[in-house]
């Protein structure tokens, strides 16, 4: 599993900053205005901080980015990096001027000189994110090694304001872990094994074989698993941080450990890209996992579904028709469409057993959705304005993009079946939404609820601010910030 670079909080000390053998971090305001620990590291330098601050290059750089000295006179130091800061530069610029001091480092040692720095926090969560490499595949593979030091006036204060995000950090990386590993090696097994090891960290964690869920009517999760020699499993994580009898938010995710579409086999072109099919369930996890290490004060349950979807003797046919928890019938169309037929039972089960105050589910569900929003959004559905409106704007102070989608009846009786009391496509138009309108049967009226299309975000192909290419982790931060603003309040 990949960890998190330790870090820790010091004082300033400007000699220790002299005989450095990395790298060395100050950051400068936008105006060149610059602070004790970038004047004196100025003075060893010999004012080559200032004439790099004075130049065309810092004046062109953006709010956020760094610009670094090579083996600056006068210190010990591989580089001086210099970042470019603004007056009350928002939680969004610091994370990104964290994430670019991680992207230079590499292996290196890294004592950065904050001085009195509003938001520290933030920029160590960025330069936490950014770090992150995935190696445990590879032979004489390993995570970023080198330790970063944040040297600044107020080290405690820093260093208390910047757990909980360190705790946020740790639960996206488990989900970006889980989401970036090969489906050989995260079977469905390995999936619920890893899941349970959170009981070390205060979860409590509920493993449901194909027994339990046979005899829960769970025939429609269980007819995506069949043609698997893997058995298919429901995993329930309990955080209680709140009094007992407070109902909990209720976060669904879709764990198919590999999508081949089953009998509706998918072309062969990016089909190693289904590793990624278990992203929702994975974004639940690694959700969980922050919430037990920051001690959140609320009540939260995680229910994943985790299945494969392989074609074989005894796979689900295009044309079966099978029943789901609820009692409905479903014909299945397309046996590529897997991920709301696990869901659907997975979140019924939810409702009927937690009575929960809301419902989060999340899915790479839809090639539809990369076709709508490409890979900066994640598609949004929900049939309560309050609670989609708080989830939009958590997403967005977080810098996780995400866009409310339309419902509607229109859009539902596309899922009209002949032989059954649905279909389980709706055919071409508007296909993120009749799947959709797909979930929306399984959940109760009063029920809030919110529908996450997470496959264009989940992984991608080229870095982004905070993640290297690959899993992103997108989701964690902002299910957390929803959870800490709307169930931590008191
Ligand atoms: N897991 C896929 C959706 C997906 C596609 C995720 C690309 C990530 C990247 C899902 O199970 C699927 O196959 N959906 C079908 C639905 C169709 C058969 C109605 C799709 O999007 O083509
Ligand atoms: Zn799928
Ligand atoms: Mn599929």
């Amino acid at each position: 599993m990949t960890t998190l670079t330790p870090m820790s909080f010091a004082q300033t000390d400007i000699d220790q900053a002299k005989t450095h053998a990395g790298r060395v971090a100050i950051t400068v305001d936008a105006s060149g205005k610059m602070n004790a620990g970038a004047r004196r590291i100025n003075k060893l330098t010999k004012g080559a901080v200032e004439r790099l601050v004075n130049g065309k290059e810092f004046a062109d750089l953006s709010a956020g980015d760094a610009i670094s000295l090579g083996y600056p006179s006068g210190m010990d130091a591989i580089a001086v990096d210099v970042v470019k800061l603004e007056n009350n530069s928002d939680a969004t610029t610091l994370r990104k001027a964290g994430a670019a001091l991680a992207k230079r480092r590499g292996d290196s040692d890294l004592l950065a000189l904050l001085g009195g720095l509003r938001k520290a926090a933030e920029l160590c969560f960025g330069l936490a994110m950014r770090d992150y490499t995935f190696e445990d595949r590879k032979t004489n593979g390993k995570p970023r090694k080198g330790a970063v030091t944040i040297m600044c006036t107020n080290p405690e204060a820093v260093e208390a304001a910047a757990a909980p995000l360190l705790a946020i950090a740790q639960g996206a990386f488990m989900t970006r872990d889980l989401t970036n590993e090969p489906a050989n090696v995260l079977t469905t097994t390995e999936f619920a094994d890893r899941l349970a090891e959170m009981e070390s960290i205060g979860l409590k964690v509920e493993i449901l074989g194909e027994a339990k869920l046979e005899e829960l009517g769970m025939r429609t999760l269980l007819s995506v698993g069949q043609g698997s020699a893997s058995p298919s499993y429901v995993v329930v994580m309990h955080w209680n941080g709140a009094e007992k009898t407070v109902p909990p938010l209720a976060l669904v995710g879709k764990g198919v450990v590999f999508d081949t579409g089953g009998i509706s086999l998918k072309p062969g072109v990016g089909m190693e890209d289904m590793t990624m099919d278990m992203g929702g369930a994975g974004v639940v996890a690694g959700v969980m996992r922050s919430l037990a290490l920051r001690k959140s004060k609320a009540n939260v349950v995680g229910l994943v579904g985790i299945v494969e979807n392989m074609p074989s003797s005894t796979a689900t046919r295009p044309g079966d028709v099978v029943k789901t928890m609820k009692g409905d019938t479903v014909e299945i169309i397309n046996t590529d469409a897997e991920g709301r037929l696990v869901l659907c039972d997975v979140l019924w089960y939810a409702q009927e057993r937690f009575n929960p105050t809301g419902v989060i589910d999340l899915a790479t569900l839809t090639g539809a959705i990369i076709i709508g929003l490409g890979h900066e959004n994640a598609g949004v559905f929900s049939n309560d304005d309050t609670l989609c409106n708080a989830f939009l704007k958590a997403a967005q102070t977080e810098g996780e993009g995400a866009w409310r989608m339309p419902m509607g009846p229109g859009y539902d009786k596309l899922l009209k079946s002949r032989i059954a009391d649905m279909k389980n496509i709706g055919g071409r138009p508007a296909g993120s939404v009749t799947a959709a309108q797909f979930l929306k049967r399984f959940i109760k009226d009063g029920t809030p609820w919110i529908h996450l299309d997470i496959a264009g975000v989940a992984s991608v192909k080229s870095e982004t601010t905070l993640a290297p290419a690959g899993a992103t982790g997108w989701g964690v931060a902002a299910l957390n910030r929803l959870i800490s603003d709307t169930l931590e309040t008191d």
